[in-house]
Order: C-alpha cells, then sequence, then structure tokens
C-alpha cells in the first residue's frame, strides 16, 4: 500500500518536473526567439558593406554564435552586443529595446545615424554603452538618466547637439561619462553630474561647453580620478575647492577661457600625476602647494600671465617627468642645486619667459634629459660644462638669451643629440670640432 503511494507520488512529481522543465525551456526558447527577431530587425535597417553579419547571423544557428552576440550562461539571453568597427551605416530599430537582459552594448566606429529610439530606455540592466564615432542625430536624449545601471557612457565623435541633459545625473552608478569631439554640444555641465559620487572619469574635451565650474564641484566627487574638460568654452575662475577631490590623478583644463588664480588648494591633490593647465586669462603665481605633489610627473602650464617664480619646492618632486612651462611670464632664477631630484626628468621647457640668472650648475644630473629649452629668455653667464652629462639629450635651445663665453668642448659628449640651437647669444670662440662627431645632429 504504501509503495504503492509512493509510486504515485514518484510519478506525480515526475510529471510536474517534465512539465516545469519543458515550460522553463519552452519559455527561454520564447524569450531567445525574441532576442533573434530583436536582431533581425536591427540588421535589416544596418547596411553592412562588408558583410559581416550577413551570413553570420543565420536563423540556423543560435544568436549566442552569432558575430558581435554574446548570452550569458545562465538564462541563454542575449547580454552583449559588439558591433564596434565594422563599418556600419543605416539607423537603430526601436526593437533593441527588446534585448532586455542587454548588459554590453558598444557600436562605436560605425557610420550609424539617426536619432536613438527611446525604446532603449527598456534596457534596464545596461551597464555600458558605447556610442561614440558614429553620425547618430538629435539631442542627447533625457531618458538616458532611466539607464540607472550605467557605469560606463561613450557618446562622442557624433552629430549630437544642445546641452548635457540634467537627467544623466540620475545615474547614480555611472563611474566614466564620455563626451568628446561633439562641437554641437553646449551649455554648461548640469550641477547634477557633480552629485554622482561613483564618478571615476569625465572626459568632456573639444565639445563647445561653456559656463562656470561651481565651487562645490568636488563636494560629492571623493572617487574622481580623472577630469579632463580639454577645448572648450568655459569661463570664470575654476573651483577654488578642487582640493577636495581628493583622488584626481589626472586633471586638464587647458584651452579654456578660465581666468583668475591657480588655486592653492591644488596642494592637497597629493595623489596627481598629470596637471594641463593653458587659458590666457589665468594669472598671478604657480603655488608654492605644488611642490606638495609628490606624484607628479606631467606639469603643462602654457600661454599663460603668471609672473613671480618658479617655486623652488617644485625642484623636490622626484616623479616629474615633464615640466613645461612655455610662454608666461616667469622671472626671478633657477635654484643651483635644481637638478638634485630630478633624475626622471625628460623634459624641460622654460621657452619664452623672463628667467635670468644663470644655467644651474648641476644641470648635468638631470640625467633623464631629452629635450631642454630655455629659449626667449634672460639667462647669463656660461653654458656648463656640466651640459655634456645629459647623454640622452636630443633637443638642446638655448637662443635667445645673454649666455656668454665658449661653447663647452663637452657638448661633444652629447652623442643622442639630433637639434641645437645656439643663435642671437653672447658666445664667442670656436665651435668646438667635438660637435662634429656626432652623428645624430640634424
Ligand atoms: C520572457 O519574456 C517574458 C515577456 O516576454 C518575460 O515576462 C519573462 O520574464 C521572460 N523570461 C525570462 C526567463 O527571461
Ligand atoms: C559567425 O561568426 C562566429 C565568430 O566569428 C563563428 O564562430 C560562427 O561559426 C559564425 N557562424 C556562421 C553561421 O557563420
Ligand atoms: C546556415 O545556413 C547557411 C545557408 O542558409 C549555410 O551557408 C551555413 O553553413 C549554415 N550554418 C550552419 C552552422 O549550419
Ligand atoms: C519588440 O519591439 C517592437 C518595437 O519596439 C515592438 O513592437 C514589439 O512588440 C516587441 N516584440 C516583442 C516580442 O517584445
Ligand atoms: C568599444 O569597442 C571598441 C573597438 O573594439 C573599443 O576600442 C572600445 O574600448 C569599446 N568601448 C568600451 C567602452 O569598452
Ligand atoms: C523614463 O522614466 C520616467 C519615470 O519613471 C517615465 O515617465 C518615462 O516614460 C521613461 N522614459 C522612457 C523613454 O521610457
Ligand atoms: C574637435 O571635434 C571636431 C568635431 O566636432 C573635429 O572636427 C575636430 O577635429 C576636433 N578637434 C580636435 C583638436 O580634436
Ligand atoms: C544632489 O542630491 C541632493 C540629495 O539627493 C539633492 O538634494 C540635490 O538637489 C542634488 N543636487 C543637484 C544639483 O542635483
Ligand atoms: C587642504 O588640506 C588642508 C590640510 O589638510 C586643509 O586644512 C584644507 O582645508 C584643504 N583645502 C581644501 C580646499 O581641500
Ligand atoms: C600655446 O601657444 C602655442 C603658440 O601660439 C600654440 O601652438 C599652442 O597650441 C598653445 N597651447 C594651448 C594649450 O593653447
Ligand atoms: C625639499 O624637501 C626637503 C625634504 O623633504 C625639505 O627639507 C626642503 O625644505 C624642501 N625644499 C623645498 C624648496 O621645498
Ligand atoms: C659629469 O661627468 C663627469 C665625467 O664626464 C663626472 O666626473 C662628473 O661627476 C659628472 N657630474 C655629474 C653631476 O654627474
Amino acid at each position: 500500500m504504501m509503495d504503492k503511494i509512493k509510486f504515485h507520488l514518484l510519478s506525480m512529481l515526475l510529471i510536474m518536473h517534465c512539465f516545469m522543465v519543458g515550460f522553463a525551456r519552452s519559455k527561454t526558447v520564447t524569450n531567445l526567439t525574441n532576442d533573434q527577431s530583436a536582431l533581425l530587425e536591427i540588421k535589416d535597417q544596418i547596411i553592412d558593406p562588408h558583410n559581416f553579419l550577413d551570413s553570420n547571423w543565420s536563423t540556423n544557428s543560435s544568436v549566442c554564435h552569432w558575430i558581435g552576440v554574446s548570452c550569458s550562461a545562465r538564462h541563454g539571453r542575449v547580454t552583449v552586443l559588439d558591433l564596434s568597427d565594422m563599418d556600419l551605416t543605416g539607423t537603430i530599430a526601436p526593437h533593441l529595446g527588446n534585448l532586455s537582459f542587454l548588459v554590453s552594448l558598444n557600436l562605436s566606429g560605425n557610420n550609424l545615424h539617426g536619432y536613438l529610439p527611446k525604446e532603449m530606455a527598456k534596457l534596464h540592466r545596461l551597464k555600458l554603452i558605447d556610442l561614440s564615432q558614429n553620425s547618430f542625430n538629435g539631442e542627447i536624449p533625457v531618458w538616458f538618466g532611466n539607464l540607472t545601471t550605467l557605469k560606463v557612457v561613450y557618446l562622442g565623435g557624433n552629430s549630437f547637439q544642445g546641452e548635457i541633459p540634467w537627467e544623466i545625473g540620475n545615474l547614480l552608478a555611472l563611474e566614466t561619462l564620455s563626451v568628446q569631439d561633439a562641437w554641437l554640444i553646449t551649455g554648461p555641465i548640469p550641477a547634477s553630474i557633480f552629485n554622482i559620487s561613483s564618478l571615476k572619469e569625465i572626459y568632456l574635451i573639444n565639445n563647445s561647453l561653456s559656463g562656470g565650474i561651481s565651487n562645490d564641484m568636488c563636494q560629492h566627487l571623493q572617487k574622481l580620478e580623472l577630469l579632463n574638460i580639454y577645448l572648450n568654452e568655459f569661463s570664470g575662475p575654476f573651483s577654488s575647492n578642487i582640493g577636495e577631490c581628493s583622488n584626481l590623478q589626472e586633471l586638464i583644463l587647458s584651452s579654456n577661457q578660465f581666468s583668475g588664480f591657480i588655486p592653492t588648494s591644488i596642494g592637497n591633490l597629493t595623489k596627481l600625476k598629470t596637471v594641463y593647465l593653458g587659458e590666457k586669462d589665468l594669472e598671478g603665481v604657480i603655488p608654492w602647494e605644488v611642490g606638495n605633489l609628490l606624484s607628479l610627473e606631467t606639469f603643462v602650464v602654457e600661454n599663460m600671465s603668471l609672473n613671480g617664480q618658479i617655486p623652488a619646492s617644485i625642484f623636490n618632486i622626484s616623479s616629474l617627468k615633464t615640466v613645461f612651462l612655455y610662454n608666461n611670464s616667469l622671472s626671478g632664477s633657477l635654484p643651483d642645486n635644481m637638478c638634485s631630484h630630478l633624475h626622471k626628468l625628460e623634459v624641460l621647457d622654460l621657452t619664452y619667459n623672463g628667467i635670468f640668472g644663470h644655467i644651474p650648475s648641476n644641470i648635468g644630473e638631470c640625467s633623464s634629459l631629452r629635450s631642454v629649452s630655455i629659449y626667449g629668455n634672460r639667462f647669463t653667464e656660461l653654458i656648463p660644462t656640466n651640459m655634456g652629462n645629459l647623454t640622452r639629450l636630443k633637443h638642446m635651445y638655448l637662443s635667445h638669451n645673454d649666455l656668454e663665453g665658449e661653447i663647452p668642448w663637452e657638448i661633444g659628449n652629447l652623442i643622442t643629440l639630433e637639434i641645437f640651437s645656439a643663435s642671437d647669444l653672447l658666445l664667442r670662440g670656436l665651435i668646438p670640432s667635438s660637435i662634429f662627431n656626432i652623428s645624430s645632429l640634424k
């Protein structure tokens, strides 16, 4: 009796199991079929000159094996669509919004155009979207703010126009925002973006963005590592509280219209590796606090009206590789032991300033130097013989100064030298014949 009941129970369980498996499978199949029909609709609106998709996206094989498509192991649904660099033209079908498991969408490097269909707002699992280097039109849609799982957004190199929508500030998981090479993108950076505390990288290079940068910008951006707004029309003073973005490693602000001073709080950004500043209207001095940036590798401060002395604290930064202070009004003289800590320095460019005094006598200790320019300053006295220790030097520009005496014989030690410029100085004597042994000279 018991056995019979057990048997009935068992077979019932078995039947239920079969039913459930079958049901689950048919559901997956249905959904995969949905993914397939969505992809085929997408393909239908695309012109594919190299036939990447033509024979490959064929219904006799699973979409999961199609080129540019990946599926999740668990649900067998399409999670990745990567059609980058395929030279595709055409538009995006609204059916893209049906790929409801999509996590990553990369369409970069094609020639796709038209408006982005609003159905894309349904992709509520999307973490990465790269639409860069296409010809998409219209405004950057406000529904981007609905894609709240997004971590990485690349929109540059399109024909998008108008302002960056305020709703981008709803993307509270966003780590990377990149809008680059889009001249039709105008207006300010919406302040809502500075509320996204997950942000690590902001690239807004070469657009027509304008307005000021709020003083509270950094309040919530404790994770920000990179801010690059090169080549826009931003104006006003730069945020005096930039020092609160305490994780910044790269700060690139060149080619805007900022005015005022370099904020001293920059000295709090002790993780900074790269600084580019270059605005006609920045004035004042290079703050002494820059010398606190003991990870700094690249310091480029060009075409501004900076005056005063180069703070000696900078020459304490042994990580420095590039110091580029081209075309300012810097004066004062360089410390005689300038190179004691600068063993990694490869480029020193002081062109067009008003620096005077002698060339530091320990210049030879800057032993990694490849390029040095003091062109267009007021240096005096002799060219130090110690220059001859710069055996990696390729470019040496000394012209337009008041250097005097003879060209040291040791110049012949610079066996990698390609360019030697020493015109309009007060030199005398013979050109040392050692220089003619340098076969690399151009
Ligand atoms: C299958 O699609 C339906 C609607 O089309 C949806 O409700 C369901 O969650 C999907 N199932 C899976 C496993 O994706
Ligand atoms: C499509 O391309 C993928 C990747 O190149 C390849 O593995 C697959 O076999 C192709 N499928 C067909 C039907 O050509
Ligand atoms: C799918 O069908 C096409 C022709 O329609 C054929 O060329 C291709 O080899 C088939 N692929 C597979 C994986 O069966
Ligand atoms: C897919 O998307 C289209 C257009 O957005 C819609 O008309 C259609 O109902 C969707 N299909 C499925 C199976 O969800
Ligand atoms: C998209 O694909 C291109 C080309 O393969 C790649 O260089 C780029 O890094 C991808 N985008 C993202 C955000 O990963
Ligand atoms: C975006 O989300 C808002 C609020 O949830 C909703 O009203 C709107 O319809 C969504 N937009 C799209 C295009 O789905
Ligand atoms: C800036 O972007 C425009 C397209 O909007 C492009 O034509 C131009 O070459 C870019 N300039 C630089 C310096 O990259
Ligand atoms: C930033 O977030 C706070 C709290 O969520 C909110 O009150 C404030 O309005 C937001 N600011 C901006 C500029 O979006
Ligand atoms: C910079 O750091 C100092 C000392 O830690 C602190 O007193 C000051 O408020 C900081 N300034 C900014 C703008 O973060
Ligand atoms: C600085 O000026 C030089 C010469 O005028 C120019 O070539 C360079 O692009 C300028 N740099 C910036 C960042 O504006
Ligand atoms: C350079 O660093 C040393 C040791 O940290 C310090 O004593 C000295 O004052 C610094 N010099 C300058 C000019 O900042
Ligand atoms: C420069 O090189 C000479 C040998 O050519 C050496 O005696 C001298 O110590 C070096 N000076 C420095 C500062 O490295």
